[in-house]
């Protein structure tokens, strides 16, 4: 098994558990997901296809489909137990969204349904390895033209909150600013802060 199996694996196994309080808990922590969406709205604005890569239990999916009702949107995750948290979320916009089992190791859009629009919230800190070779994968299933959204945490200065996120998958280490980048032109980038200077989060969006 190599270490991106290994790492995907294990988080199918922490969200079995965590999917249950997912929704519950996480809108005090990943914070910039609103923001993220309509922050893009202004950037991008008939996206026709549009995807999101972990989308976990779907509050993006639908936040999407208000935002663009012209557009087809696909919600991708490695984990069953998210979905099936999404699925029942997004059952209003169900012509319009699609779900995909799969961790993103490979390109999603055949030659003649790129994407316009790819999401990735809070998912990239926690693919080690592998966050770097799914921005660069990301390029591929995107058209010409098209825009990358990432909202995710980015660093921290205190090493024992650092390593308590480490013992939930999440890498701070400000990686994943440095490779968008290097492979994006961006169009905004912005840092936020949690809890004071507990942590801080970062905001992408780039062609
Ligand atoms: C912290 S959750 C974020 C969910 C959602 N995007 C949000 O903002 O609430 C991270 C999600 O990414 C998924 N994920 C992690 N690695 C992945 C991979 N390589 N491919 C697809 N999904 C992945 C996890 O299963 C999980 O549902």
């Amino acid at each position: 098994m190599s270490d991106a199996d290994r790492n995907a694996s294990s988080l199918r196994g922490y969200y079995r558990w965590h999917a249950k309080f997912y929704d519950a808990t996480r809108w005090a922590f990943l914070f910039g997901r609103r923001g993220l969406i309509a922050t893009v709205a202004d950037q991008v604005k008939t996206p026709t296809r549009i995807l999101e890569i972990g989308c976990g239990t779907g509050k993006n999916l639908v936040a999407l489909a208000e935002a663009f009702p012209g557009a087809k949107i696909t919600g991708l995750d490695l984990s069953s137990d998210m979905l099936d948290c999404a699925r029942a979320k997004i059952a209003p916009f169900a012509d319009r969204i699609d779900l995909l089992h799969r961790p993103y190791n490979g390109p999603v859009a055949g030659e003649d349904g790129k994407f316009d629009l790819i999401v990735i919230s809070y998912a990239l800190s926690m693919i080690n390895p592998g966050f770097d070779e799914v921005i660069r994968l990301c390029r591929g299933d995107l058209r010409e033209g098209g825009v990358i959204a990432v909202v995710d945490f980015h660093e921290t200065r205190w090493t024992w909150f650092r390593k308590w996120m480490g013992v939930n998958h999440v890498r701070m280490e400000g990686q994943i600013l440095a490779q968008l980048d290097a492979g994006y032109e961006a169009v905004v980038r912005q840092i936020g802060r949690g809890y004071g200077d507990l942590w801080r989060y970062v905001t992408f969006v780039g062609r």
